[in-house]
């Protein structure tokens, strides 16, 4: 359990010290809970609930009330970690105005203390209008899954030198425009320790290698319960969707044989 309220200065400390940031995902109040209580800093309602909640096979279809929906269960309950929700697909590119509505909502009707959005430099003055605004961000760049469409799928990205100088532009350019942390997705681990290396700001890695200030990774996939396809960056901890499925197995058994339920559950 965490002692104190995270915040966008005690991330910074974190990375002065050295202290590595621990980020997951949570879209509900069990997944908040845990994260809580084993004490990770960052809890990301991530925008990747389209795909382990909602079955989507990209991010694109998540609106702005599915996240502001997620993002109040996790409030109710979250205690100290720092409640980040990621802006949808489309919510921040029509106008800055837009932008600034849609991640107010966030914070006012989700209960949601910072916000994230993808893109690099263009995203620049989104961020400062924000950022003055009063709302915290955090920046996400490398591979963008918002931006499947345009790519074509998810891969690898920051391989080749041009594109690479390019992730280091728009890294100091989203610091310069305000975020409080970076997310760095799917490029090669020599580069976003370079990343790291320049920034004040901590880089939170996913994978990205072990270089960066702090790592993430989506809940249902560390925890063995998104089982449709497994990126190689995950590292598995658990196997809950085969122990979940297991006990389901068992509970229909016993309904069929009459052994559920026995004199303990019954009055
Ligand atoms: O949506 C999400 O869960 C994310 C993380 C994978 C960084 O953006």
């Amino acid at each position: 359990m965490l002692k104190s309220k995270i915040t966008p200065r005690k991330l910074l400390q974190m990375k002065q010290s050295g202290e590595k940031i621990v980020a997951l995902t949570a879209y509900d109040v069990v997944s908040a809970s845990l994260l809580n209580e084993a004490g990770c800093e960052i809890v990301l309602v991530g925008d990747s609930l389209g795909m382990v909640i909602q079955g989507h096979s990209t991010t694109l279809p998540v609106t702005i009330d599915d996240m502001i929906y997620h993002t109040r269960c996790v409030a109710r309950a979250n205690i100290n970690s720092m409640i980040v929700a990621d802006m949808p697909f489309l919510t921040y590119h029509t106008s800055i105005q837009d932008a600034v509505t849609n991640a107010g909502a966030l914070i006012q009707k989700g209960s949601a203390e910072a916000v994230k959005l993808e893109g690099g430099a263009d995203m620049a003055p989104v961020i400062s209008r924000l950022v003055s605004a009063g709302i915290p961000v955090m920046g996400h760049i490398g591979l963008t899954p918002q931006d499947v469409l345009n790519v074509g799928g998810f891969f690898v990205q920051g391989v080749d030198k041009e594109s690479a100088s390019e992730l280091m532009e728009d890294a100091l350019t989203l610091q310069e425009a305000g975020v409080f942390a970076l997310v760095l997705e799917c490029i090669p681990a020599q580069l976003a320790e370079k990343i790291s290396r320049q920034l004040t700001i901590p880089t939170i890695g996913i994978g990205a290698g072990c270089g960066c200030d702090g790592q993430v990774l989506v809940l249902h996939d560390m925890l063995g319960l998104f089982k449709r396809f497994k990126p190689k960056f995950v590292k598995t901890y658990a196997s809950l969707y085969d122990d979940a499925l297991k006990a389901v197995a068992q509970y229909r058994d016993e309904v069929k044989d009459g052994r559920f339920p026995a004199g303990d559950q019954s009055y």
